[in-house]
């Protein structure tokens, strides 16, 4: 075998990588300055790495955010309109319908501070001072009930705050936590006999027949081994108390004009006893339904979520000139808590 001397050896390595190199550029762009880098090496860690000199308490903060963030967040943090919620909904990460704030939901402060310093506020990003930085996150932390108004920010009292959804992230352990493994798991023809062991069963969409055998499943009761051993699943998880109870206030805007519930008659419009799998305009004894109403009914249209929502949401663009005098729920959250209170209360009457 030749051998070559070591500096040889480099030295051809070099011209070959300097030749690779120079094919594969585009002659664009030139490498970045020190300041440069500095200037864009803005990230924080969650250990508080990257924090720059500085700091800033709630009580200032409460000032800078009243006059720069609270018309898009809400004094409070509550957020306006459809503007994001800072604070509040602690508990409810494991609800249906989370509310992911940063006191319920963020893991690590570092990232407050990294959001609200590289991209608020909203529009004039990047306009704020460190300080102001500090005493704005501070302040969130106030909103949260994590600190006290005293609450001083700054790179030593960073490392102080533990925030309460902490534990909830942690890094991926399927790899040990799983039983399969990259050698075990079967992607083809895994089993020979396949068994039908359960079954979905979507509650509530087809009109009850008395006379039938096969009344649909209570939800309460869906889980219950069958006497062959198997399990009825549903498809339909069971409503959310709070939900419904939220939905219930929402129905006010409806009660002018409709009942629902036990001994629902109707009023200006029909009741809504069942009004989830019935076809639009047609519950009995309602006279007063206008002609599109009943057309949509007649192509075809029946009351489900999604036509519901579509519907309360915008009476008239699904139906042109509906006689429902109703402007629509502007709200997905609103929507949501109405349609299940109206599923529960309506129940199979
Ligand atoms: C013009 C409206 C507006 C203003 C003013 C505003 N924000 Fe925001 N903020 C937003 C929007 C929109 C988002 C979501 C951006 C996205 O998801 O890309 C957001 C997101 C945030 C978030 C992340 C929330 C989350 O849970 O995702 C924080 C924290 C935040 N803003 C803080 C502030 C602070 C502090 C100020 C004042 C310095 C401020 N914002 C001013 C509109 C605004
Ligand atoms: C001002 C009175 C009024 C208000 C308020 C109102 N509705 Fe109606 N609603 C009606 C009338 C009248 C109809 C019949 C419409 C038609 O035939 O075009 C109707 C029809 C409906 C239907 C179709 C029922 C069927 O059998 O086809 C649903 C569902 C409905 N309303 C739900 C609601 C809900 C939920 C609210 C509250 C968010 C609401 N309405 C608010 C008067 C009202």
């Amino acid at each position: 075998m030749l051998k070559f001397p070591k500096a040889f050896v480099i030295a051809a390595a070099s011209l070959l990588l300097a030749g690779a190199a120079s094919a594969e550029t585009y002659g664009l762009g030139r490498p970045a300055t020190a300041d440069e880098v500095v200037a864009w090496d803005i990230d924080v860690r969650p250990d508080g790495v990257g924090l720059p000199e500085g700091s800033g308490s709630a009580l200032d903060g409460e000032a800078i955010y009243t006059e720069r963030c609270a018309m898009c967040h809400g004094d409070f943090g509550e957020g306006i309109g459809r503007w994001p919620v800072l604070a509040g909904g602690q508990g409810t990460l494991v609800r249906a319908r989370p509310v992911k704030t940063i006191g319920s939901y963020w893991p690590y402060l570092s990232t407050v501070w990294d959001y609200v310093h590289r991209a608020m506020p909203f529009g004039d990003a990047q306009s704020l001072e460190t300080d102001e930085v500090y005493a704005l996150t501070a302040y969130i932390l106030y909103l949260n009930d994590l600190v006290d108004d005293g609450f001083v920010l700054d790179r030593e009292t960073f490392k102080t705050v533990k925030m309460p959804n902490a534990e909830g992230f942690f890094p991926d352990d399927r790899a040990k936590t799983e039983t399969w493994t990259a050698d075990n798991i079967c992607m083809a023809d895994c089993k020979s006999d396949v068994e039908i062991t359960a079954r979905a069963q979507v509650v509530d969409v087809t009109p009850e027949d008395p006379t039938s055998k096969h009344r649909t499943a209570e939800t309460t009761e869906n889980t219950q081994p069958g006497t062959d051993g198997t399990v009825q699943l549903s498809s339909v998880a069971a409503p959310d108390p709070a939900l419904i109870d939220e939905g219930a206030k929402v129905f006010r805007k409806c009660a002018a004009c409709h009942a629902v519930g036990d001994g629902a008659k109707h009023k200006l419009g029909p009741h809504l006893n069942g009004v989830f799998g019935r076809t639009a305009g047609s519950a009995d004894g309602f006279a007063k339904y206008s002609k599109d109403m009943v057309a949509a009914g007649q192509d075809g249209l029946v009351w489900d979520q999604d036509s519901l929502t579509t519907f309360l949401k915008n009476p008239k663009g699904l139906i042109k000139r509906t006689k429902m005098a109703f402007g629509g729920l502007k709200k997905d959250e609103d929507l949501a808590a109405l349609t299940a209170y109206l599923q529960a209360e309506g129940k199979g009457q």
